[in-house]
């Protein structure tokens, strides 16, 4: 079958990828959508169940660091976008072990960037109609006061956690291989996630899932610290968006003008997943347990994203309560998928469905 597209999405099988990778599949079955992932303990491809046996969609296991392997996928598939997602995405992990953010997120980019720029440039047409389009986050600007307004476009890089000065680094590298050798690229900065699929370690399903456990739920500091949230998968579109109206050599930010400090945000989860267990009311706050504040923790970040809203249109399509109702109704309805990525069950799935193919 001829694709008219071929797109190279990495980490697609993780909580942003994932829903990423399903939209495209199903909205454009003229294109071939290449999943690439190593699947680290944050990539499931349980995720990706119902698009699995699609026939424009592929999966590969690799490592974007490995560059013998990605440029084999290029030539292979003859990848002609590149919707990039893989990363170590977890502050706190960050601050455990710096050097694996340095590897995936600076190196693994800057890897990714050498083999689409050389595979290209292999081509008779070189870079026309290709695209290197990189996803990022806001906490590459650093903190903001609360009243210091909102992120821009021209915020300067100000990253202090080891996660954002990985993700500012490759941004660097990407707006360098744009500059330098004209690889055509867009980057584009999203505040906090939330939704369905996420890895139990960030706030919104660690908190949900302790909640269903009746486990201590850990507090940083005084909960204080303001984030900015915005459903997964008005991000997708959003990225759907970019990807295929975006100005190369562009920057966009993306978020969800929707900002909570996060006790207000733990009182809300607390409160729906007591509503939808049948707990009286207030049942589970006293699982609240303030603990010592993370290192370097940053004290707000807020999106402004009126540049795609002016430029492309976008805009969040789903009102936070909402939106927080069929997350967290998500979890709870799927709690068999929070037990197995917490046992490390799915760790195997891979294995299981794949050894024989
Ligand atoms: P995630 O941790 O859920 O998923 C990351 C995926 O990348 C996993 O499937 C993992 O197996 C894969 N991966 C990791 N290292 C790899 C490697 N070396 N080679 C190939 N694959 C590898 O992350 P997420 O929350 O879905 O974030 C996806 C991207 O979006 C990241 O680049 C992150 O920085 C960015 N981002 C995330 C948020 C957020 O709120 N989660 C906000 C803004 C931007
Ligand atoms: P997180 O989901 O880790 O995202 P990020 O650090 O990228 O913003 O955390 C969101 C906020 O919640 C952040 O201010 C840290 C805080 N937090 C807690 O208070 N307790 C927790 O157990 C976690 C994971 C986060």
């Amino acid at each position: 079958m001829n694709f008219e597209r071929n797109i190279l999405i990495t980490g697609g099988a993780g909580f942003i990828g994932s829903h990423v990778v399903r939209l495209m599949v199903r909205k454009y079955p003229h294109y071939r959508i290449v999943n690439l992932d190593k699947l680290t303990y944050a990539g499931n491809l349980a995720n990706l169940k119902d698009v699995d046996g699609a026939p424009n969609y592929h999966f590969v296991r690799a490592d974007i660091c490995d560059a013998e392997s990605v440029a084999e996928v290029f030539r292979t598939y003859d990848i002609d976008g590149v919707i990039h997602l893989a990363a170590e995405s977890h502050v706190d992990r960050s601050i455990e072990e710096p050097f694996a953010f340095a590897q995936t997120n600076v190196l693994g980019t800057l890897t990714l960037l050498q083999v689409a720029k050389l595979y290209w440039e292999s081509l008779p047409e070189r870079f026309e109609g290709k695209l290197f389009y990189h996803i990022s986050t806001d906490e590459v600007y650093g903190a903001l006061e609360m009243d210091g307004g909102l992120f821009t476009e021209q915020t300067p890089y100000g990253p202090h956690s080891p996660y954002s000065a990985s993700k500012a680094s490759s941004d660097h590298f990407v707006r360098a291989y744009h500059d330098t050798y004209g690889l055509p690229t867009i980057i584009t900065n999203c505040s906090n996630n939330y939704g369905p699929n996420q890895f139990p370690e960030k706030l919104i399903p660690l908190f949900v899932n302790n909640i269903r456990m009746g486990k201590p739920l850990p507090v940083y500091g005084r909960g204080e610290n303001v984030r900015d949230w915005l459903y997964v998968e008005d991000h997708a579109r959003a990225i759907d968006l970019v990807f295929h109206k975006g100005r190369v050599g562009d920057t966009y930010n993306i978020g969800g003008f929707n900002e909570w400090k996060n006790i207000d945000l733990i009182k809300v989860i607390i409160k729906t997943v007591d509503r939808l267990l049948e707990n009286p009311e207030g049942h589970s706050e006293g699982l609240i347990t303030y603990v010592t504040d993370r290192a370097g923790h940053d004290l707000r970040y807020a999106i402004d994203s009126s540049k795609l809203k002016e430029e492309l249109g976008w805009e969040p399509s789903l009102q936070f309560e909402e939106g927080i109702e069929k997350t967290v109704r998500w979890y709870l309805d799927n709690q068999e998928w929070l037990d197995e990525i917490t046992s490390g069950a799915y760790a195997g799935y891979y294995e299981r469905m794949y050894s024989n193919r």
